[in-house]
């Protein structure tokens, strides 16, 4: 808090109100409330990176031209905390998503989908600006196994799930997988407490795992707080007809490919953050038995989906 006060000391900004926002985060995030020029309050969100956090900064650096549409970023500084300004967005789609009835649950996540789809056809110069490229890899399986152990050590209610994820990265041949599709700029972690409706617009925050990758990383990341098999099947149906509508593409097999592939390496990687952050003590244990069946289910779902067509 001190360094935000020079911060905005140095910037002439006289803050009215500063909170802390609390939660397992990659550093130390504050809200605070201005009085403009013309006597208007305006509300902030002011961004400090912990020790070896700080790849939005060179996201924001490499794409900042890029990134405008999409990111309501007022200032960043590259000096010890590095750390960066936003427009206060409000509270993230969320914390009101689980709540929405079906048809606007659809109507939030095709607004998102749009969204997506025009980061996904900018025409950047992916050689130029040397940015890291996704691919699946046994990080996310060996995190997951790990937790679901532990989970099981825990509890009578946890089952040996672990196999399970064993069993679909062999089976698969997830670590080895190339994606088919195009290669596009890509997010890489709009879950829904990454993406807010503000002036009736969707704006993403977070680009620390900004790469290039398949449009569906992005896609399959934005899935893992949709709790609902039906909305999942919408959404996958949803954004091929999106691809084709903007000329982006990709073959049916293709598309379902990727799709599964993702889907199931970013299903494992999420489950073993989720039952991270219930360990820590931020979720129920009513809430992460839940969590974990619903993922567990749609794992076993997929791979057998995948496996029984690839055969
Ligand atoms: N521009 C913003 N407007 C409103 N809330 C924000 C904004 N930036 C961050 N937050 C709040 O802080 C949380 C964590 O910020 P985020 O940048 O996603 O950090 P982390 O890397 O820890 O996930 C968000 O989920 C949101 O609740
Ligand atoms: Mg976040």
């Amino acid at each position: 808090m001190k360094i935000l006060k020079q911060r905005l000391e140095e910037m002439k900004w006289v803050p009215i109100h500063i909170e802390n926002i609390t939660g397992a985060h990659a550093g130390d995030i504050y809200r605070f409330e201005i009085i403009n020029q013309n006597d208007e309050k305006e509300k902030y969100i002011y961004k400090e990176f912990a020790e070896g956090r700080n790849n939005e900064t060179e996201v924001y650096k490499k794409l900042e031209n890029y990134l405008e549409p999409f990111t309501k970023l007022v200032k960043w500084w590259e000096s010890n905390p590095q750390a960066i300004l936003m427009v206060d967005l409000g509270s993230p789609l969320k914390d009101d998503f689980m709540e929405l009835p079906l048809h606007s649950k659809k109507k939030s996540i095709v607004s998102i989908l749009q969204r997506l789809s025009y980061l996904h056809s900018l025409k950047i110069d992916q050689t130029a600006l040397t940015l890291d490229t996704h691919s699946i890899t046994y990080e996310w399986s060996e995190w997951a196994i790990k937790q679901l152990k532990l989970l099981k050590a825990r509890h009578e209610w946890a089952s040996d799930w672990y196999n399970l994820i064993v069993y679909t990265y062999q089976k698969l041949k997830l670590s080895d997988y190339k994606v088919r599709g195009p290669l596009t700029l890509t997010h890489g972690d709009p879950h829904l407490e990454n993406v807010f409706c503000y002036d009736n617009e969707i704006w993403f925050i977070d680009w620390e795992w900004a790469a290039i990758g398949s449009p569906l990383r992005d896609i399959t990341i934005l899935l893992q707080d949709v709790y609902d098999e039906e909305l999942v099947r919408y959404t996958y149906k949803a954004y091929k007809e999106l691809l084709d509508s903007k000329k982006i593409s990709i073959s049916n097999d293709a598309y379902r490919r990727d799709f599964h592939h993702l889907y199931i390496d970013h299903t494992t990687m999420m489950l073993a953050w989720e039952i991270e952050k219930y360990f820590q003590g931020y979720t129920s244990e009513a809430r992460i038995k839940e969590i974990v069946e619903f993922k567990m289910k749609e794992i076993n779902r997929v791979v057998k989906e995948e496996a029984d067509i690839s055969q």
